[in-house]
């Protein structure tokens, strides 16, 4: 009784904060708790481990559940052939994530129309020619009054490639990496031009450029200071790859004001989610498969070859965009944490219950559900999933997989959970092998001991690293590449 009676003070506690802050936000979540008859969710920890409330970092009670066995159906019949897997086992996991964790993807969206919006030629780094392209991807609207969706992805390869090259979609802004810049004499055209139609506007302008005449309106741009380290970019185009950055928010906020536009809003006509719909995860991911759409469409491109990355709630997107979209060959996943490679079940770190509030639009409407656990019906907590993040990295076997993350002790905080990451990894090793492809680790995930820092499981389809950095995939890159050439038999 007086546990329930703290734990209602703090659930109000939050929901007055919450308030003050995203007013929209929440008054949607509270209209999906009412769809779905949940009366409380359960707050999320604390990632200030000084809080109170401090997630909780201990591995003695990390894992109050066993991960559910993706090679057993719901009713208990093992999975023992790859047709099995295919057939039956990949497509009920996928659905479990469908309509309960990521939500679905409406079926009758409308059709998106690619155009170059801007086309230039760069260089990266020191001397490598490139070719970027700004894309925007139109979203026809059928239902009058709707913001339009203006997806936005740059597309980079490198100039004299001799053949096609495989390429690396990122989740980020769709920014030209260096953009080219006028020569001495064109910046002086583009000067005289400029000081011309001001003087005309305003005639006293003249005597005021006659007095500095080596002012310039318009310059050319100073030089570029040398880098010794290589930026990510670079290492891509240098190793042969091209790459394109989709820029997730252009198809959907992330934020729960948001869901009631973006494409989510889109699709529903401004109407708020039904609880099985798609949430930002998922539109996101919806956003790079479009992206896939166009490159498959360019000559230069090897199709066969195209990955997906992302950091952290982008490393989650990488993931459900690779379970989701089977011609995606290759995946980098970034420190992706609770939602991404991480188990749901584990007790450490990020919990359901930050997914289910701050992030719930993140996820299906029916994910709350399981932040309900004696507080509200439906009383659930993520046990009560049969699937967890095991199955959901097995869904994009046989094809290959990185797992990347940083150590806490350079900025990768605990909040993700690296060793919950592994176990997830080593048990969906199984369903690589059931496939004809090699894991991280042969063995059970209950007490198979972590690699070192620095040391890459790398040697299969699914691989493994954690570097020595914070929370960034970028130390890992030229290790992903090499491996992914290997992997996907590319010839360098
Ligand atoms: C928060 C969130 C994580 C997420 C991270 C990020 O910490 O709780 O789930 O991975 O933001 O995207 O940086």
């Amino acid at each position: 009784m007086m546990l329930r009676s703290l734990l209602s003070f703090s659930l109000v506690a939050v929901a007055t904060a919450g308030v003050a802050q995203n007013p929209a936000a929440d008054a949607d979540r509270a209209a999906m708790m009412r769809a779905l008859g949940i009366t409380a969710l359960i707050p999320g920890a604390n990632g200030d481990p000084k809080a109170p409330d401090a997630a909780s970092t201990d591995e003695a009670t990390a894992n109050p559940y066993p991960l559910p066995d993706a090679l057993r159906t719901t009713d208990g019949r093992p999975v023992r052939t790859a047709a099995q897997w295919r057939d039956v086992q990949r497509p009920a996991i996928a659905a479990i994530y469908e309509r309960e964790v990521y939500g679905r993807v409406p079926a009758d969206l409308p059709p998106v129309r690619w155009h170059v919006d801007a086309s230039d030629a760069e260089t990266i780094g020191f001397g490598r020619a490139v070719t970027a392209r700004r894309l925007i991807g139109e979203v026809a609207d059928p239902r009058p009054g709707m913001p339009p969706v203006r997806l936005r992805m740059l597309v980079v390869l490198p100039a004299r490639a001799t053949a096609k090259v495989p390429v690396l979609m990122m989740f980020g802004p769709a920014a030209f990496p260096a953009p080219s810049q006028p020569t001495a004499d064109e910046s002086e055209r583009i000067d005289a031009a400029l000081k011309a139609l001001l003087a005309e506007r305003d005639p006293a302008l003249k005597p005021i450029f006659a007095r500095h005449q080596a002012h310039m309106l318009a310059g050319p741009a100073a030089p570029r200071r040398f880098d010794p380290t290589p930026s990510v970019p670079e290492q891509i185009i240098a190793a042969g790859w091209g790459y394109a950055m989709i820029d997730p928010l252009s198809a959907q906020a992330d934020d729960g004001s948001g869901l009631r536009s973006g494409i989510i809003g889109l699709a529903n006509g401004g109407a708020p989610r039904r609880p099985d719909q798609w949430g930002a995860l998922r539109a996101w991911a919806w956003a790079a498969s479009r992206g896939f759409d166009w490159l498959a469409t360019d000559p230069a491109v090897d199709a066969t070859r195209i990955g997906i990355e992302g950091v952290s709630r982008y490393g989650k997107a990488a993931l459900v965009t690779m379970a989701f979209d089977p011609r995606f060959a290759v995946a980098l996943l970034g420190s992706s944490g609770k939602g991404g490679t991480t188990p749901l079940r584990r007790h450490f770190g990020e919990e359901v219950g930050n997914l289910a509030t701050g992030e719930y639009h993140w996820m299906a409407g029916n994910f709350l559900k399981y932040d309900t656990k004696g507080v509200s019906p439906p009383q659930l907590d993520a046990s009560a999933l049969p699937v967890d993040a095991n199955g959901l990295i097995a869904l994009c076997a046989p094809r290959p997989v990185y797992v990347s993350y940083g150590i806490p002790a350079a900025g990768d905080a605990p909040w993700l959970d690296q060793r919950g990451s592994w176990m997830a990894t080593v048990d969906a090793s199984r369903v690589y092998r059931l496939l004809g492809a090699s894991g991280v680790a042969d063995g059970d995930y209950r007490n198979m001991p972590m690699p070192a820092v620095l040391e890459a499981r790398d040697a299969g389809e699914l691989a493994w690293r954690q570097h020595d950095g914070g929370h960034t995939d970028a130390p890992n890159i030229p290790h992903f590449l090499t491996w992914a050439d290997r992997v996907l038999k590319r010839v360098r």
